[in-house]
């Protein structure tokens, strides 16, 4: 990244089923990152209950807070500011987050900022944990943005000016997965899952709809995943477990085609060259292979963060948040959450 070093920035991410906080720098070197998970909170119900995650994220956001500044080995003198998800996001979970990272700016004199989680997700490609970590790509770039609550394909010029090229007018790719699984009873979180079975199953068993196969970049899950249901009443869940092997990979292989198609699509039609997965679905193994085929084939380059990258963390809302207090971006205590933020606010 062009952008320079500056100091240490403690992020805090709550918005969703992940209470994260992690200490890192404008050029995207981590000294620390800790994330704890909710999943055993709300696996029984097959999705996140709202009201639990916030409860979940107050008994946990100081221990975690504390953890990740013991972690660095720092003082918060040592800190040049802190930066909070503001959205998208419940705004129950999110609340906690930035009520915290208010408090610990009053009482510490540091300055604030509210982050785009979004951005937190787009720029997670330049953290650094190690020597050895591949430099980031050339802006502009094209990323696909593929998570449980978001799916979109963007265009990053700069860290501060992003563009949203298109984007799932239903469900998001990662919320499929997570719909597809709770009706074939494999538990929540659902692509891990269905993206182990998925590696042993024939996916040509089961041709599923590719919806919006056209020019245009937006996306649509919901047909895939009532089809998917539809099969499962008239078929009923798969016996064996090459069965639902079979069914999984089928399912996969739509969602994989159409997102890798669309990207590629998007960064022919932008004229760049690098393209990023991002987001939890981008953990996805065969998303993964099939991009850099995909990529190979048409000359662009891939970047795949490594996987505690692509999921929620709070290490890429540091780091989007350190490069925002060095562009000298500065919220007060008046900053608010916004549980429907879009890319590029
Ligand atoms: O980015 P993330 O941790 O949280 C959100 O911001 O939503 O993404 C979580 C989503 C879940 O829907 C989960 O099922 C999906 O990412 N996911 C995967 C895989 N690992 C996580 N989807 C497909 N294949 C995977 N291996
Ligand atoms: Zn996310």
């Amino acid at each position: 990244m062009t952008e320079a070093g500056g100091g240490w920035v403690l992020g805090i991410e709550s918005s969703c089923d992940e209470t994260a906080a992690a200490i890192v720098r404008a050029d995207g070197w981590v000294r620390s990152d800790v994330v704890y998970s909710q999943v055993p909170v709300h696996a029984r119900y097959g999705g996140v209950v709202p009201e639990l995650a916030a409860r979940a994220h107050v008994n946990a956001v100081v221990p975690v807070v504390r953890q990740a500044m013991e972690q660095a080995a720092l003082g918060w003198s040592d800190l040049a500011g802190l930066a909070v998800t503001r959205g998208p996001g419940l705004t129950g979970a999110l609340l906690i987050g930035v009520q915290v990272a208010k408090a610990i700016s009053f009482a510490r004199g540091l300055p604030l900022v509210g982050v785009n989680h979004l951005d937190g997700h787009l720029l997670a490609v330049f953290l650094r944990r190690g020597q050895a970590d591949p430099p980031g790509p050339a802006m502009p770039f094209v990323a696909l943005l593929a998570s449980g609550g978001h799916t979109s394909i963007c265009r990053v010029d700069r860290a501060d000016r992003i563009v949203q090229l298109g984007a799932t007018r239903d469900d998001a790719a990662g919320e499929a997965y997570d719909k597809v699984a709770k009706l074939l009873a494999l538990g929540y979180p659902g692509g891990p899952v269905v993206d182990r079975l998925a590696q042993d199953g024939d996916e040509r068993a089961t041709r599923f709809p590719r919806a919006m196969r056209g020019a245009t970049l937006d996306f649509s899950f919901s047909g895939l995943k009532t089809a998917v249901a539809t099969w499962v009443r008239t078929n009923g869940r798969p016996e064996t477990e090459q069965g639902l092997r079979d069914l999984c990979a089928s399912f996969q292989a739509s969602v994989v085609e159409t997102l890798v198609g669309k990207t590629v699509r998007a960064a022919r039609r932008e004229g760049v060259r690098d393209v990023v997965l991002c987001g939890g679905v981008a953990a996805n193994k065969t998303l993964r292979a099939r991009a850099r085929t995909a990529c190979d084939e048409a000359g662009l380059t891939l970047h795949v963060p490594p996987i505690a990258s692509c999921t929620d963390n709070a290490a890429m809302i540091a780091l989007a948040g350190a490069l925002a207090l060095a562009r000298g971006v500065r919220h007060d205590l008046t900053l608010s959450v916004d549980p429907a933020l879009r890319v590029g606010m």
